[in-house]
């Protein structure tokens, strides 16, 4: 029995750092801080109010969705998902909608603005919707130590 335990905790711990220091962990990740006026904006200019609620931003009579950004009952719990979840929708979907309303054939019926979006754009957005959700923390640029080479 002691030994299956073992086992099962080495298992376990070799599971979780290896998926730490996979190249596929968003460990490292960082953006530049935003600026969540202009992001406001942004939310505005791409109609995401078209398909989501956020905040005391209208959505017009005509919005496909309804579906809620923020708040606690979210498969967004980290800033990287966040992100993913603006720039590869169908990575996971959001809780709480029947998937036959918001995926066909396993894709988010979200539209993707990655060939229409900048990337400033994309960093102002995440900084006006990211303080609507509880995140883990994320690390910034520190400045201070960065050095060019
Ligand atoms: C055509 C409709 C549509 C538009 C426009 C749209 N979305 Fe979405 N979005 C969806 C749907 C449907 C989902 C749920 C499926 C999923 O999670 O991919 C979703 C999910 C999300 C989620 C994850 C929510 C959660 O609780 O998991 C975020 C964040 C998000 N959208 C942000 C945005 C932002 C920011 C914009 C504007 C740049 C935008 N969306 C524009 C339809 C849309």
């Amino acid at each position: 029995m002691k030994y299956i335990i073992t086992v099962g905790v080495i298992l376990c711990l070799l599971l979780i750092t290896s998926c730490e220091k996979g190249v596929d962990s968003p460990r490292g990740f960082s953006l530049p801080q935003g600026n969540a006026e202009l992001g406001k904006q942004v939310f505005i200019k791409y109609q995401c109010n078209g398909c989501h609620q956020l905040d005391d931003i209208a959505q017009p009579e005509d919005a496909e969705f309804a579906i809620k950004l923020g708040g606690k009952k979210t498969k967004v719990k980290t800033y990287a998902e966040l992100l993913t979840s603006v720039i590869n929708p169908s990575h996971k979907f959001a809780r709480g909608y029947p998937l036959a309303e918001i995926q066909q054939d396993g894709k988010s019926k979200m539209k993707v603005f990655n060939d229409v979006m900048t990337v400033s754009e994309l960093i102002n957005l995440v900084t006006f919707i990211q303080p609507h959700y509880e995140l883990l923390p994320y690390k910034t640029t520190n400045y201070q130590y960065y050095s060019y080479r």
